[in-house]
This record gives structure tokens, sequence and C-alpha cells, in this order.
């Protein structure tokens, strides 16, 4: 979450001074590890989605973007960037997390990588996908300060399916949110009504 927030206040504040300057970047470190290691939503999403809580024109815009870069998140291969000077210079195997979910997109990662989720390269793996967070965070905003934002990503069937009977506007609407719903409901009650996502 310090990573993708003060790479971004800490240019500002290089270029144009107060009020980046003297904003209080450091408090962003409480987002580390899914916050406080709790290993809930991702710190690199949470530090983007701050960035867009203050450059966003409007509340609108700033759950748009939001909903842009954590589709991005759940579905690409990452992490992408690598650094021509790594801190730690291995082979970072990418992988797909299907949440924005730290525990979710360690765990994933720690799979197909065959590395512990508490070792060196999955802190690089973080430090890069921390990059790759903070890339495309600053592409939203700038294309939408341009005038050029266009939607890149689209919630999956699965997600509109779901949704359709249980979250807002829906019949039930017994629940919310728009996370992937089957990184965590893998397995539906018998009588569950079948679901037709495409
Ligand atoms: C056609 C409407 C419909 C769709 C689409 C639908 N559900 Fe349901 N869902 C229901 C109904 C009806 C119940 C039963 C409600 C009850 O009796 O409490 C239910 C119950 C559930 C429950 C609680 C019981 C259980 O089976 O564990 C969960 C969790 C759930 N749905 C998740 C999902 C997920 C995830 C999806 C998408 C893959 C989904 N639902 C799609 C209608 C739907
Ligand atoms: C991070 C994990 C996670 C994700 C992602 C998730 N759920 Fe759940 N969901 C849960 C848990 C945990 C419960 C509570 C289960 C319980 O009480 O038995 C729950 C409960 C529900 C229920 C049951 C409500 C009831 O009255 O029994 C529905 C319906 C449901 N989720 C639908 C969804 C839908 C639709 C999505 C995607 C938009 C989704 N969930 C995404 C973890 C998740």
């Amino acid at each position: 979450m310090y990573g993708v927030f003060a790479s971004v206040i800490v240019q500002l504040a290089e270029q144009h001074g107060e009020p980046y300057q003297s904003f209080p970047v450091d408090m962003m470190r409480y987002g580390a590890g899914g916050t406080g290691g709790s290993g809930s939503l991702c710190g690199a999403l949470n530090g983007a989605a701050a960035l867009f809580g203050l450059f966003a024109q409007s509340e609108e815009q700033t759950k748009q973007f939001i909903s842009e870069l954590f589709l991005w998140y759940e579905q690409k291969e990452l992490p992408a960037f690598v650094p021509r000077k790594p801190i730690l210079d291995v082979e970072v195997p990418l992988s797909v997390s299907d949440s924005v979910l730290c525990h979710v997109s360690v765990t994933r990662w720690a799979e197909t990588s065959g590395y512990k989720a508490f070792s060196k390269p999955r802190k690089e793996r973080c430090r890069r996908l921390t990059a790759d967070t903070a890339k495309r965070a600053v592409e939203i905003l700038n294309t939408s300060l341009s005038g050029k934002y266009e939607a890149q990503m689209d919630m999956t069937g699965e997600v509109k399916a779901c949704g359709s009977c249980h979250t807002k506007d829906s019949e039930m609407s017994n629940t919310r949110g728009t996370m992937s719903c089957g990184s965590c409901h893998f397995s539906l009650a018998k009588d569950h009504p079948t679901v037709q996502s495409g």
C-alpha cells in the first residue's frame, strides 16, 4: 500500500511541492500484508484505491476505477514487471490470483512458483506486483485526466450471473460485492439453482 501510494505522491512532491510534500505517506504502511498482515485486501490495491480517492473527479469515478483495477488484478498473470536492478535477482514466476485478497493472491502464487509465503522471492514478487499496480493505477488516472479513459475490464459472467440473484437490486439481495464469487464459493448446495455464466 505504501509502495503504490508513495511512488506517486513522492514524485508529485518533487514536481509540485505542497500539498504533496507534507502528505503523511507513512500512514499507508498499515496496508502491508493485506492490512497489518491480516491477509485481507492486497496492499498494492489498497494504495491504488487511496490514489483514486484522492484524484478521481467523483465518487462514481472512484468506484469505476477501483472496479477496473481490481478486475485487472484478479484476471491478469502477474507480476509482469522485471526491474533492471532487482533487489533480489531471481526468476519470478507469474500467477493469476482470481482474488483481490492478499491471502489468496500470495497462496496461489506460492502454489504456482513452489516458493513459500514468507520467502524472499515472495517478497520480490510483491515488490514487482506493486510496480505493476502503480503503473496500471497511474495509466487509469492519466487517461481519465486527458479525457481518454475507457474501461478495459469487464466483470466476469460468473459475477454478473451470481449477482443477478444475490446482490444489489436482485430478488434476494442477500449479499454485496463484485469479487470473484467462485474463488470462495466453489461448491454450492446440491439444490442450488444452476448458474449459466457466459
Ligand atoms: C437463479 C438465481 C440464482 C443464481 C443465478 C445464483 N443463486 Fe445462489 N441461491 C439462489 C437461491 C434461490 C438460493 C437459496 C436461498 C435460500 O433458500 O436461502 C441460493 C443460495 C445460495 C447460497 C447459500 C446456500 C448455498 O448453496 O451454499 C450461496 C452461498 C449462493 N447461493 C451463492 C451463489 C453463487 C456464488 C452464485 C453464482 C455462481 C449464485 N449463488 C447464483 C439463487 C441463485
Ligand atoms: C472472500 C470469500 C468470498 C467471496 C469472494 C464471496 N463470498 Fe459469498 N460468502 C462468503 C462467506 C464466508 C459467506 C458466509 C457463509 C456462511 O455464512 O455460511 C458468504 C455468504 C454468501 C451467501 C449466503 C447468504 C445466505 O443468506 O446464506 C451468498 C448468497 C453469497 N455469499 C454470494 C456471493 C456472491 C454472489 C459472490 C460474488 C459476487 C460472493 N458471495 C463472493 C465468502 C465469500
